[in-house]
């Protein structure tokens, strides 16, 4: 009996796991079909006889973003709604462009690890780890250089470099999602009470009103 019980919470927790991750493909593929408005986990697949190469092909991955913006950074994305063909594969691609000192400020992907390729540039880049510690690691990065971010943890990259940088990075999911955390927090809609975030930040109301009107 108590063997019965063992095994059946190991199994229960190996699903737990498993659904923390990306379904396996029960087929070759299954690109997204958006025309179709069923709600499934994913995208519904499209006919497989109209499926052509385009369906798995995305161009443009060699054109530097606009990074003339207040963040001085941006992020091309090439995940399932660019790029049909990722639809139910786990998978995704994003590049992004960097001017001298620009940020892409602390965020993080709920359903997706990144690895992240330095093509151009110097990047300082880092994660924080969940309560308790909350532990900061982070690192400079040069040309070629690789770094992973654990999927969920709150990260951040920023230029340190003269010239503009460039990284690529492949994220495990085809939809990784982004949360990053000053406009959650000071940008949601409707806003989250000030007084809420008085008391969580230890500041004073004015503080946050004045942070809530910039997100
Ligand atoms: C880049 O974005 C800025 C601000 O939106 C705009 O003024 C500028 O024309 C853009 N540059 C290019 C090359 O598209």
């Amino acid at each position: 009996m108590a063997n019965h019980i063992l095994l059946l919470s190991l199994l229960a927790m190996s699903n737990i796991l498993a659904s923390a991750f990306e379904p396996s493909p029960l087929q070759d593929f299954c690109v997204a079909d958006f025309t179709n408005s069923a709600r499934v986990n994913g995208h519904v697949c499209m006919d497989s006889k109209l499926v052509q190469a385009d369906h798995f092909s995305f161009s443009g991955l060699h054109i530097a973003g606009n990074t003339s913006n207040p963040l001085g950074s941006k992020v091309t994305p090439v995940t399932v709604a660019q790029l049909p063909g990722l639809n139910t594969l786990g998978i995704a691609l994003a590049r992004i462009d960097y001017a001298p000192g620009g940020v892409i400020p602390p965020h993080t992907h709920p359903r997706a690890t990144e690895v992240l390729t330095v093509l151009e540039g110097s990047l300082f880049v880092g994660f924080v780890t969940s309560n308790p510690e909350n532990k900061l690691i982070s690192k400079v990065l040069q040309k070629g250089d690789v770094f992973i971010f654990p999927v969920g943890l709150v990260h951040f990259q920023q230029n340190i470099g003269y010239g503009n940088a460039v990284s690529v990075s492949a994220l495990s999911s085809q939809n990784p999602g982004i949360i990053t955390v000053a406009n959650a927090v000071f940008g949601s809609n409707p806003s989250i009470a000030n007084d809420v975030l008085a008391k969580a930040f230890q500041v004073d109301k004015n503080i946050i009103d004045r942070l809530q009107s910039q997100f």
